[in-house]
């Protein structure tokens, strides 16, 4: 039969358990949604990190130097975005991606493992994929703004900014 000490400490412990962050912090529905949002831009990042990186490694023709540079200032944008999701998951009470194949699960920017992709159908892919990221973004932006996650939302206005800036670099740079 426990004390009523050792009740006291487990109901503590329990307590402490359930909470999040803070005991002023998100509730654990905000911090679930906001996680199930957060790890799905997470994993695209990650996605279109290697591609970008892929199509950096894999470019050919007579602009070579100009894209194969290009994509890699790109990549390094993106990759930088790939800690602050992490962290603000954490920070909010969440758990975050742990291996490429918890990325793969969540990811919806598909892969290209083609043998050989044109440079211009690189550039016009990687536009269309950094639009569609614009796209969760926005949706990612109406959750987090609706939960108060302030923090979050400032970065994801930063993070529009920067990949509609790609876009409309890959986008004048097919034309
Ligand atoms: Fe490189």
């Amino acid at each position: 039969m426990p004390t009523h000490t050792q009740e006291i400490h487990a109901q503590e412990a329990h307590l402490k358990a359930a909470r999040t962050t803070f005991p002023d912090g998100f509730s654990p529905e905000n911090v679930k949604n906001l996680s199930i949002v957060l790890n799905a831009l997470l994993a695209d990042v990650f996605a279109l990190y290697l591609k970008t990186k892929n199509f950096h490694w894999h470019m050919s023709g007579p602009h070579f130097r100009d894209y194969h540079l290009l994509l890699d200032d790109q990549a390094t944008q993106i990759f930088a975005i790939g800690d602050d999701i992490a962290e603000r998951v954490r920070k909010i009470g969440g758990t975050t991606v742990r291996s490429i194949g918890h990325i793969a699960r969540l990811q919806r920017i598909a892969d290209n493992d083609k043998e050989f992709v044109s440079a211009h159908d690189m550039l016009a892919e990687l536009c269309a994929d950094n639009r569609n990221l614009v796209q969760s973004l926005r949706a990612a932006h109406a959750v987090t703004s609706k939960a108060g996650d302030h923090a979050t939302t400032s970065l994801i206005e930063v993070w529009i900014d920067e990949a509609e800036r790609r876009a409309w670099f890959l986008f004048e740079a097919t034309r």
